[in-house]
């Protein structure tokens, strides 16, 4: 099939370079020419695990062509599939200026019977607007909301192993074409060649193994237009209530002198409640859920809600830094100023060089208003930091260079190199051996075996 992306970030370039892959000729269209420069030579613009190797062969090949023109693209398109920003605005409400923007360019290109597909994260409500834009404009086309799930760190794996396929539409042809294309996909995903992938296959050889058995037609939820935008953003707040839930908890292991994670296993262990998610730590952050929680917070009390559930679980979220904070002033012995502290990790989760409303660089940020000396290392974000932290920050060149000298450690984003590090000969590089696992994922009775302070989250 035929199909143009439109918008060429973490969703549209992994989507538009897979269904390359899976045999349709791909238009992945963006406004930023530096992006799709970056793409032409056969690269992503961002790191995410695998992905390059994808884009690689299917520029290559022709298959994914990456354009700043609608005029060249649209009319050659039977689909197009909208993966623009929904940035939050100051007042919690959701800036839809991307979507409408191009859809409008969509619409003004597109020949009659094209199907819109909006992919982006919408408050409720928002498909039926886009019809209208299309009507304004002269045109006649389907809309389809098939919102996204893949999450930074996994999308490859989570792009080509969709555990639901939600999709909501009037149009139950327009459903049918969709879902033809995803389907085309799920096809592609059962017969990859690994070996022509074995950056995807060697970070994934665990999971690969959990490729899903069910079918792709009976992971297929088919619903109206507005529960299908409905599901995301629901779907994404209940992951933060999880989160805020075991960071609520943790407060209380803290007081008590219980361990949040044996706690979270034993909830966990129940089928009805499930242990993802149920992490304590520096709380949650990222592109989508601090938007996609104020959205839905901001949607409710248009209709007359008032999701004070939500509320609280941003409210929530919001006190976490300060905890995490507290903390490593304790372990300071109650001061702050001039201490040399260590924070590993800067995106807002490993696998990514994102760091978008990164729970780490707020952390950094409110350490440095405290006037502490702060070192940094992350293995993939630490150029997208350096625009957005002052000189006031000290840039390691890898984990030892960030331990030098160093007061207190702090482990902000779990990645693997953070929590498998050899804590017996990085030891010699701290001037006192202080950890503060903001993140629960260090060996706290072998590291302290070997010396170290410890303090996790709850952990205490
Ligand atoms: N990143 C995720 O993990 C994720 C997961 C699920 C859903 N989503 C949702 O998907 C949407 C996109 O997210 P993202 O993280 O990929 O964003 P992103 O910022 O990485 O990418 C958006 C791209 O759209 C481009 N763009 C803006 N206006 C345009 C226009 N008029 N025409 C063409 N391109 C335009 C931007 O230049 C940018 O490259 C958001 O609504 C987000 O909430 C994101």
């Amino acid at each position: 099939m035929n199909i143009s992306i439109v918008g060429t970030g973490y969703v549209g370039l992994t989507t538009g370079a897979l269904l390359a892959a899976a045999g349709n000729k791909v238009y992945c269209i963006d406004v930023d020419p530096n992006k799709i420069n970056v793409v032409k030579k056969g690269k992503s613009h961002f790191y995410e695990q695998g992905l390059d190797q994808f884009v690689k062969k299917t520029v290559d090949e022709g298959s994914l062509i990456p354009t700043l023109s609608y005029e060249k693209s649209i009319p050659d398109s039977e689909v197009a599939i909208i993966c623009v920003g929904t940035p939050s605005k100051g007042d919690g409400s959701v800036d839809l200026s991307y979507v409408y923007n191009s859809t409008e360019s969509i619409a003004r290109n597109m020949k009659n019977g094209t199907i819109i597909v909006q992919k982006s994260t919408v408050p409720v409500g928002t498909g039926r607007r886009l019809q209208k834009i299309i009507s304004r404009v002269g045109k006649k086309g389907s809309v389809v909301s098939c919102p996204e799930f893949l999450a930074e760190g996994s999308a490859v794996f989570d792009s080509l192993n969709m555990d639901r396929f939600v999709i909501g539409s009037e149009s139950e042809p327009a459903k049918q074409k969709v879902i033809k294309l995803f389907q085309s996909l799920d096809d592609y995903s059962r017969t990859l060649d690994l070996e022509s992938f074995d950056e995807f296959a060697t970070i994934y050889n665990k999971k690969l193994s959990k490729f899903t058995d069910i079918p792709f037609e009976d992971r297929i939820y088919s619903m109206s237009l507005e529960s299908a935008e409905l599901v995301k953003v629901s779907a994404n707040s209940f992951l933060t209530t999880k989160i805020s839930f075991a960071n609520s908890i943790a407060k209380i292991c803290d007081k008590v002198g219980a361990d949040i994670n044996e706690v979270m296993d034993g909830i966990g262990a129940d089928h009805r409640i499930g242990r993802a998610f149920l992490y304590a730590g520096l709380g949650w952050g990222g592109g989508c859920f601090p938007k996609d929680t104020a959205g839905l917070v901001y949607s409710a009390e248009e209709q007359g809600v008032d999701f004070k559930l939500l509320k609280s679980v941003v409210d929530v979220n919001n006190a976490q830094i300060l905890y995490v904070v507290r903390k490593a002033k304790e372990m300071l012995k109650g001061e702050l100023e001039n201490k040399i502290i260590t924070v590993l990790g800067l995106s807002f989760k490993p696998g990514t060089s994102d760091i978008r409303i990164s729970p780490s660089i707020k952390l950094v940020k409110n350490l440095t208003y405290n006037h502490a000396k702060i070192r940094v290392y992350d293995p993939k974000a630490m150029e997208n930091t350096e625009q957005e932290l002052n000189n006031d920050v000290y840039f390691a060149k890898d984990i030892e260079d960030a331990l030098r000298g160093t007061e207190l450690a702090i482990l902000a984003t779990e990645w693997p190199e953070f929590i498998e590090m050899d804590f017996s000969s990085l030891k010699k590089f701290f001037k006192t051996p202080n950890l503060l696992d903001a993140r629960n994922r260090w060996p706290k009775e072998k590291v302290k075996k070997l010396g170290f302070s410890y303090s996790g989250i709850g952990r205490s």
